[in-house]
């Protein structure tokens, strides 16, 4: 089992990584939580369809009363009334601050489960397992706990960092190929922001062409190793600037157009690491027109896409709808955008205040049928 250790102003915490970890699970909730007397685990219709035994062995071996709460899969159940429906059940069960929720499922699901474990009782104890390859190497790890409010993406939420993480990578097997390329977008962007490795690993254990090679992908040792690297590469940035107030924002590449183009496709049509995959290539289209960077990185990331059959392209949608949703953007002032560019892999830039134009002309060059 690998360990690594998340160091914040709120806590420091474990991050165990084993494909074993099922095993080892309830060992480590009987080290890490003596004081815990009652699990509520929080999880979707979709997951629990697939885990419903596994949960059920884990939650037993544990020696601990136990509830589970099953929200319904979707984005659009990352709201206020799941919150409710989770509080409302936490209430039931006498939870109290000792006590511990476990998100089990994806981004979603840790967002939520998060959000609602910082806020019952002003906080009680979280242990995230995630199972989406999102949720393993970035949405559990730092603290986020969000919800969305009115068609606006992640707006109301808070910090609170988890008390544990625990990650199996053989839970991404039964993810179907939209779900493994929605989490292989976010692992490219460590590989461009701060990890060149990363990208030569991917590019050299997929194989050209093979109808299943994102599946075979994710089965073999390397993507354990990038895996491992994603989540350390994460907790160093989140220790630097654990609120987000800047250097953290680095994280953002690709999610400022990203984020824009899944509030344009009302939160569910282009999922997660869709929309930040076609974000990258618009930043880097950006990032080529301020004179930042050559042309040649795009090819470069373009041929990786392809055997990663990530995509580059939107469909055609009226822009505004895409840069209306750019004043919702944490990181921007009301008289200042803010991006994340690139002058070159591994060579991330802020830039602020771009040209309208600029933007537009290069989220348009991104469009089907754009001539
Ligand atoms: P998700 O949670 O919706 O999961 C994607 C799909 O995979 C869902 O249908 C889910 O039911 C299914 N699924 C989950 N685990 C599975 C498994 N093991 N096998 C088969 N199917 C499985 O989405 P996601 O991509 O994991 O996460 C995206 C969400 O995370 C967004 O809401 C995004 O805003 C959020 N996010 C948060 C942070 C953060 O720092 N808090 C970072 C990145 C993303
Ligand atoms: N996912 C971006 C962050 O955690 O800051």
């Amino acid at each position: 089992m690998r360990i690594i250790t998340a160091k914040t102003k709120l806590r420091n915490y474990p991050i165990y990584i084993s494909s074993k970890i099922s095993q080892y699970f309830p060992l480590l909730i009987k080290e890490n939580f003596k004081d815990s007397e009652k699990i509520v685990l929080v999880t979707n219709n979709k997951v629990f369809g697939i885990y419903e035994d596994k949960i059920n062995n884990i939650l037993k071996e544990c020696s601990l009363p136990y509830e589970i709460v099953i929200i319904q899969d979707g984005e659009e159940y990352k709201n206020l009334k799941s919150a409710d429906y989770i509080y409302r059940k936490l209430i039931d069960f006498n939870i109290h601050r000792n006590d511990i929720i476990i998100a089990f499922g994806g981004g979603v699901i840790g967002d939520l489960a998060g959000f609602a474990a910082s806020t019952f009782h002003r906080g009680i104890k979280l242990i995230h397992c995630p199972t989406t390859i999102i949720g393993q190497v970035d949405s559990s790890i730092g603290g986020k706990v969000v919800v969305n409010y009115n068609n606006i993406k992640n707006v109301i939420g808070s910090f609170y960092q988890p008390h544990m993480i625990a990650i199996d990578p053989t839970l991404n097997y039964t993810l179907d190929e939209n779900q493994i390329i929605n989490g292989l977008g976010e692992i490219v962007k460590y590989g461009l922001v701060f990890k060149k490795k990363i990208l030569e690993q991917l590019s050299e254990n997929v194989e050209d062409k093979k109808k299943d090679r994102l599946l075979e992908l994710i089965k073999t040792e390397v993507f354990k190793d990038i895996i491992y690297d994603c989540c350390y590469i994460k907790t160093r940035v989140v220790a630097k600037d654990e609120f987000d107030l800047d250097y953290r924002n680095i994280l953002n590449f690709g999610h400022t157009i990203g984020h824009c183009i899944e509030s344009a496709f009302n939160l569910s049509e282009i999922n997660h690491g869709m929309a930040i995959s076609i974000g990258m290539i618009i930043e880097i289209d950006i990032s080529i027109s301020l004179g930042l960077v050559s042309e040649d990185i795009k090819s470069v990331v373009l041929e990786l896409y392809k055997k990663l059959k990530l995509p580059y392209r939107i469909p055609k949608i009226d822009v505004e709808k895409i840069t209306g949703a750019l004043k919702y953007d944490k990181k921007f002032k009301t008289a200042q955008n803010k991006f994340v560019l690139l002058k070159g892999i591994n060579k991330p830039v802020f830039y602020y205040n771009i040209e309208k134009s600029v933007i537009v002309d290069n989220i348009k060059k991104s469009m089907y049928n754009y001539l």
